[in-house]
């Protein structure tokens, strides 16, 4: 048989919606048809001879695989984080790289909100008490802190910062936020006023939600000195990426009493082990990564994500592009 003349793609998962039919009609596409993460060595085989690939946040394509990729020619993450792609070898060999932001971004607001709510009013210990079985109310039963009407810090005000900063607005808090940039819009329209160093909003803040990319230099950010500048009711959130807090220096904070709860929609490692022992403290609330899974914008980012592989292997510029790789990470 006459080898296709369309281009050859390869993607790492099956996505939800019609947009991967779209995609097998405009090419010669080959999907991983498992559920669970392509194995390595599968992956470095089927890149051999693509010239289009669509991955997810969780798959890393870095030098290595790049290289094991010579035709390719487009790469389109299903994810707005792209901590897993080696963007500077990318750029080096003129690859386009598409993302998914915008679309997942009121979704996954959603979810660092009602993480703020779980931790801060305590729902994991009262789950654990129905389940239990328990007696009686009494007045001090499992208090809490508020979140409305206090204090929050959001450090990342970017796009899904900034939904989360809507929905502070709502809940009356007065918002603060740091960030590698100004953001005047954001100040102007919500009030939310910049602090220019990480511990001046620690120590200001009643919760803390954590809003941004992972880099080398946000990696960790949050070990046993941040994790001391914060007040000792409050709750962190970290709704971006596990390795932005040291899972280790949390656990030890959250049992010393030094925060008073965390609720962490992704961790370090991904997925954390059963046995951690962030998973079994009563003031630790761990999702296993479900910022942006409802059905509409998981079905929204299956769009995207199609849309900015065919782009990119028409030559076309790409709907949503990665942002160029910072110099440090060059
Ligand atoms: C994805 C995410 O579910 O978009 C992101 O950066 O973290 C999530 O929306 C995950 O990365 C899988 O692709």
């Amino acid at each position: 048989m006459a080898p296709s003349a369309l281009p050859r793609v390869v993607a790492t998962r099956r996505l939800p919606g019609t947009a991967l039919d779209r995609l097998a009609a405009a090419s010669d596409l080959w999907v991983w048809p498992e559920r669970g993460p392509i194995p390595r060595p599968a992956l470095t085989e089927q890149v051999g001879a693509a010239e289009g690939l669509l991955c997810t946040g969780v798959d890393p394509v870095d030098a290595a695989l790049l290289g094991a990729a010579p035709a390719l020619r487009a790469i389109s993450s299903y994810s707005v984080g792209l901590d897993n792609i080696d963007l500077a070898g990318c750029a080096r060999r003129g690859l386009p790289v598409g993302h998914t932001p915008d679309v997942l971004t009121e979704s996954t607001a959603d979810i660092a909100f009602g993480l703020l709510l779980a931790g801060a009013r305590r729902f994991k210990e009262g789950l654990d008490l129905v389940r239990r079985g328990w007696d009686y109310w009494y007045p001090e039963m499992l208090l809490g802190e508020d979140v409305h009407s206090s204090t929050i810090g959001i450090v990342g005000l970017g796009r899904i910062g900034t939904a989360v900063a809507r929905r502070a607005a709502g809940f009356g808090m007065r918002i603060l936020y740091h960030d590698r940039n100004r953001r005047p819009e954001a100040e102007a329209r919500l009030g939310a006023a910049f602090r220019a160093t990480l511990p001046a909003l620690l120590a200001e803040s009643d919760h803390v939600v954590l809003t941004l990319p992972l880099t080398p230099e946000t990696y960790h950010l949050i070990g046993a000195t941040a994790l001391a500048a914060m007040k000792p009711t409050a709750t962190l959130v970290n709704a971006a990426r596990g390795p932005l807090v040291d899972p280790d220096a949390l656990a030890r904070a959250l049992r010393a009493g030094t925060i008073a709860a965390a609720a962490l929609d992704v961790t370090e490692p991904e997925p954390l082990p059963p046995d951690h022992s962030l998973v079994g403290l009563p003031n630790c609330t761990i999702l296993p990564h479900l910022g942006s899974a409802s059905r509409s914008t998981r079905i929204a980012m299956a769009d995207l994500a199609v849309a900015n592989l065919l782009a990119g292997l028409a030559g076309d510029p790409l709907p949503a592009p990665a942002p160029s790789p910072s110099p440090q990470t060059r």
